[in-house]
C-alpha cells in the first residue's frame, strides 16, 4: 500500500503546484508590462456606463486598419480618450486600448 500512497501524494503535489504556476501566468498575462492592470480600470472607470468590456469591446468598437475604432462613428478611442473621455493619464489609455483590443481579437 506504501507505494501507491506515495504517488498519489506525489500527484496530487505536482497537480497543485501546476495549478499555482498557472494562476499566476494567468495574472501575469492580464498585466500590461507597465503593470497596470487594465481590466480593473476599466471595471471601475468605464464599466459604469459601458458595461462590461467584452459587451463593449464587441459590440460598440471594431478594428480599422490596425486602429481601436468606434464601431459606427469610425472615431478614434484612443485619441478620444486621450483627450479625456474616461479621465485617464497616458499610461492608462494605453493599457486600457490594449485591453479592449485583446477583447475584439478574442471574439
Ligand atoms: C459618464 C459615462 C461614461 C464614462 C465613465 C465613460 N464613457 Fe465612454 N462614452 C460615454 C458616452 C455617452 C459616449 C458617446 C457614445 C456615442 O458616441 O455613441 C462614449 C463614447 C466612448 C467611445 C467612443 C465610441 C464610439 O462609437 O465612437 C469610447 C471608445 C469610449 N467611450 C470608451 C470609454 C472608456 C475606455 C472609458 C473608461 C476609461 C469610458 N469610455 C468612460 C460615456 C462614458
Amino acid at each position: 500500500m506504501s507505494r501507491t500512497w506515495l504517488l498519489h501524494a506525489l500527484l496530487v503535489i505536482l497537480l497543485a503546484i501546476a495549478a499555482l504556476v498557472l494562476v499566476r501566468l494567468h495574472s501575469a498575462a492580464a498585466e500590461t508590462p507597465s503593470g497596470i492592470d487594465a481590466a480593473s480600470i476599466y471595471e471601475s472607470r468605464c464599466a459604469g456606463c459601458h458595461g462590461p468590456a467584452a459587451a463593449f469591446a464587441g459590440s460598440c468598437l471594431k478594428l480599422k486598419e490596425d486602429l481601436l475604432a468606434g464601431r459606427y462613428s469610425g472615431r478614434d478611442a484612443e485619441a478620444l480618450l486621450r483627450e479625456g473621455h474616461g479621465r485617464l493619464n497616458p499610461d492608462e489609455v494605453a493599457a486600457v486600448c490594449t485591453f479592449l483590443r485583446a477583447q475584439i481579437e478574442a471574439r
